[in-house]
């Protein structure tokens, strides 16, 4: 059977730059499911379809199809065979995620994908509703938060560094808006899993956050 760790956590925690390093010093594979559902998002936006058109949406999930490939260790996904990787990382793209990833059709898509690639392959995913809905058997889940200050801080640094111009406020607020629409959705909200372990990584360096969750997983082997 595959071995299987699960991250949840909301925007900004550090869940995909934590998974990365983890998946690497373990030899296994990252699966990043924010960037499946960034796919579905641009897919959308390119469409011209509101996120409010529950119906369009519904219908275009038909159209979309989204899968993964791995190369040196970077997940590259693709929205009908066209590598997407370059086009989601966008506020635009991010916000529009946040408020199609509430209808089931979108979710329905996705998971299978995922369940699939674990079931045969030891991975580490990271998301919202992995330990929760998609992997309730992981043999570890980890709930990775900070606050929501410096969540911001960290997100706008990472904007100042490719010379993007922000306000930190405006950050706050838009996690704070995002945290809220993830955590109260109908369908999969995020939360901690009854099994999950909490780590707060607010006063945590990367490498301590790393080797914490290192520590998790070789208890569990
Ligand atoms: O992790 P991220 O910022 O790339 O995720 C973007 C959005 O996608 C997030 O606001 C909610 C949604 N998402 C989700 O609903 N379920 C997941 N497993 C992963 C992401």
């Amino acid at each position: 059977m595959a071995f299987n760790i699960a991250i949840d956590g909301p925007a900004g925690a550090g869940k995909s730059t934590i998974a990365r390093l983890v998946a690497k010093e373990l030899s296994y594979i990252y699966v990043d499911t924010g960037a499946m559902y960034r796919a579905m998002a641009l897919y959308f936006l390119r469409a011209g379809i509101a996120a409010g058109d529950e119906e369009k949406i519904t219908a275009a999930c038909e159209r979309i199809t989204v899968s993964l490939s791995n190369e040196g260790g970077e997940q590259q996904v693709f929205l009908n065979g066209e590598n997407v990787n370059g086009l989601i990382r966008t506020e635009e793209v991010g916000k529009m995620t946040s408020a199609v990833s509430v209808y089931a059709p979108v979710r329905e898509k996705l998971t299978q994908l995922q369940r699939e690639l674990a079931c045969t392959t030891d991975l580490i995913m990271d998301g919202r509703d992995i330990g929760t809905c998609v992997l309730p058997d992981a043999q570890v889940k980890i709930y990775l938060t900070a606050s929501v200050e410096t969540r911001g801080r960290r997100r706008f640094l990472e904007l100042q560094e490719k010379g993007i111009n922000c306000s930190l406020e405006e950050i706050c607020e838009d996690i704070e808006k995002r945290d809220f629409r993830d955590m109260t959705r109908e369908i999969s909200p995020l939360k901690q899993a009854k099994d999950a372990i909490l780590v707060d990584s607010s006063e945590m360096t990367i490498d301590q956050v790393v080797a914490k969750i290192l520590e998790i997983v070789r208890d569990a082997e």
